[in-house]
C-alpha cells in the first residue's frame, strides 16, 4: 500500500518503493498518472475473503463490481483468487467473459438492459439481475427465442439508507430507480412462477443499499429483510443472497499528517466489522445459502494514487490557489459529490510550513477542484509532484476527455519491483479515432 515512511526523510512509499524513486526511472513521465499497488489489492481480496469464510456453514462469496475500476489488470488477479464479477453493460459482461470467468460467476445487473446485452447473459449462462416487470418480460422474450433458460436474481429495494451518504449515492430508497420495492413483488413473482424451468429459473435476490456506507445496522437490517423473501415455497432454486457492495474506506486517515485537524471524521467499518454485521443476522439461515458480497470501491479505491505536477500559485481575494495538471478529467469525485480525496506530497518537505491551499485543475469548469482548504507546504513551486489518494475507485473508470485531455497512463510494480505499464496515456490521435471529418 502507501504511507510515509518517517525514517525515510518523510518520502511517500509505494510498497518498498518511494514514490520518488519510481518517478525518477519512469524519466520525466507525463503528468497525471496512476500507480497502482496490486499488493494492496490482493491484500482487500484476502481480507474480504478470510472474513466471508467465517460465515461457514453459510458459503460466504465475494463479487468484485467492475464499475468501480475495470483495468483488465485487476481481472486476472481475481480471476486467480476465484472471485466472482458483477457488470453493469454489454462491455463489461464481455470483458469478464474474455477475461475466463465462468458465465455462473458474472451477475449482470442494471435497471436497463440492452437487446443485444440480454442475449448476450442468456446465451452464455451468465446471471441476470431482474430489476422490474418490464426486464423480465424482455428477458422472457429472449430466452424464448434462444430457446434457453434464463438465470437470475431479482432485485428488490429493501427501503434502506445511510443519512451519512451523498444523496447520488443512495440507491434503495422507496422511490429509487433500482429495484422493485419488496411489497411490489408480486406481478414479477407470477410471472416467473409461470414460466418458472422452463424458460426461467430463479436462484435468489439482491439488493444493493447504496455506496459510501458507514453504517454497518443498515446492512444486517437488510440481510434480515431479505432472508425473509426466502420463506416462499414457490421457488425451488432459491439459494443466492446478494447484499450488494458499498462500505466506505477511510479517505480521511491520512488527514492528520497534514494537520486539517477541523476535518469532520466519521468512523469507518473495517472489513471485518462489515462482514460480522452480516454474521450477526444470518444464525436462523438454512446453511444451502449463498451469500454474496460486490464491494468496489473498498477492494479498490486505496490501491492507487494519482501522480500530478504544480503547475502555479496564485491568490485570488482571499483564496492562495494552488494549480496541479490532474483535474475532474481523471477525479471527477470532488466535483461531482463533494468527495474528499486526501493530497499531499511525494517528496520530502516535511520541515517546510504549511498554508491553506484550494488545489484546482486546469479545466474550464468552476467546479474542477480536487481538495479545498488543505494545508500543504508554502514552497510548492511550478515541477513538484503531489499525490491525490485513494483513487481506485470510480476515477479511471469515470474519466473524460473533457477539454480534450488525454486520459492518464496507469503503471504498477511487479514482483521484481520493475516497473509495470497498466494502460498507456491517450494520445491526441486516439482521442480523434472516432470522428469522422467529411
Ligand atoms: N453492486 C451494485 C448493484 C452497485 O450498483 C454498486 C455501485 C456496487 C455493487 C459497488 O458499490 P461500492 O462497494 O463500490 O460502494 N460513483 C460513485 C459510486 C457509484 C456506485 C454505484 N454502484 C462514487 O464515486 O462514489
Amino acid at each position: 500500500g502507501f504511507y510515509y515512511e518517517e525514517g525515510h526523510d518523510d518520502l511517500l512509499f509505494m510498497d518498498q518503493t518511494s514514490v520518488k524513486l519510481i518517478i525518477e526511472r519512469l524519466s520525466s513521465p507525463p503528468t497525471p498518472f496512476v500507480l497502482y499497488s496490486l499488493n494492496q489489492f490482493r491484500q482487500n481480496i484476502d481480507k474480504y475473503q478470510n472474513e466471508l469464510h467465517k460465515l461457514a456453514p453459510i458459503r460466504g462469496r465475494l463479487s468484485y463490481s467492475m464499475k468501480a475500476n475495470y483495468n483488465p489488470r485487476l481481472l486476472t488477479i481475481l480471476k486467480s483468487a476465484k472471485a466472482m464479477l458483477t457488470t453493469v453493460s454489454g462491455g463489461e459482461m464481455q470483458l469478464a467473459l474474455s477475461a475466463g470467468f465462468e458465465p455462473s460467476s458474472i451477475i449482470y445487473n442494471g435497471n436497463g438492459k440492452t437487446d443485444e446485452s440480454i442475449q448476450m447473459a442468456i446465451d452464455s449462462g451468465v446471471l441476470l439481475n431482474v430489476d422490474s416487470l418490464f426486464d423480465l418480460e424482455v428477458i422472457l422474450h429472449y430466452a424464448r427465442q434462444l430457446n434457453k433458460i434464463a438465470n437470475v436474481l431479482i432485485r428488490v429495494n429493501p427501503n434502506l439508507s445511510d443519512s451519512n451518504v451523498h444523496a447520488y449515492n443512495v440507491t434503495a430508497s422507496k422511490t429509487s430507480k433500482f429495484g422493485t420495492n419488496i411489497d411490489e413483488l408480486e406481478p414479477i413473482y407470477k410471472l416467473i412462477e409461470q414460466n418458472d424451468d422452463k424458460w426461467i429459473r430463479l436462484f435468489g435476490f439482491h439488493c444493493h443499499l447504496g455506496s459510501t456506507i458507514s453504517n454497518t445496522q443498515i446492512i444486517s437490517g437488510c440481510v434480515k429483510k431479505l432472508i425473509e423473501l426466502f420463506n416462499t415455497k414457490r421457488f425451488p432454486h432459491l439459494r443466492i443472497l446478494n447484499i450488494g457492495g458499498g462500505l466506505n474506506i477511510d479517505y480521511k486517515r491520512y488527514a492528520k499528517r497534514t494537520k486539517n485537524d477541523d476535518e469532520e471524521h466519521i468512523a469507518i467499518p473495517t472489513i471485518g466489522d462489515y462482514i460480522q454485521s452480516i454474521k450477526d443476522s444470518i444464525e436462523s439461515f438454512p446453511h444451502s445459502i449463498e451469500l454474496v458480497v460486490e464491494p468496489g470501491r473498498s477492494l479498490i479505491a486505496n490501491s492507487c494514487v494519482l501522480i500530478t505536477r504544480v503547475l502555479g500559485q496564485k491568490q485570488t481575494g482571499s483564496i492562495r490557489q494552488l494549480i496541479v495538471d490532474a483535474s475532474m478529467t481523471e477525479c471527477i469525485r470532488p466535483a461531482l459529490y463533494q468527495a474528499y480525496h486526501h493530497i499531499d506530497t511525494v517528496n520530502s518537505l516535511s520541515t517546510e510550513e504549511r498554508i491553506l491551499f484550494d488545489i484546482v485543475g486546469p479545466v474550464c469548469e468552476s467546479g474542477d477542484f480536487l481538495g479545498k482548504q488543505r494545508c500543504l507546504p508554502k514552497i510548492l513551486k511550478r515541477g513538484d509532484f503531489l499525490a491525490v489518494f485513494d483513487v481506485g475507485a470510480y476515477c479511471s473508470s469515470m474519466s473524460s476527455n473533457y477539454n480534450m485531455r488525454p486520459r492518464p497512463a496507469e503503471y504498477a510494480l511487479d514482483e521484481q519491483e520493475q516497473i509495470q505499464i497498466l494502460k498507456k496515456r491517450e494520445t491526441n490521435e486516439d482521442l480523434l479515432r472516432t470522428y469522422c471529418v467529411a
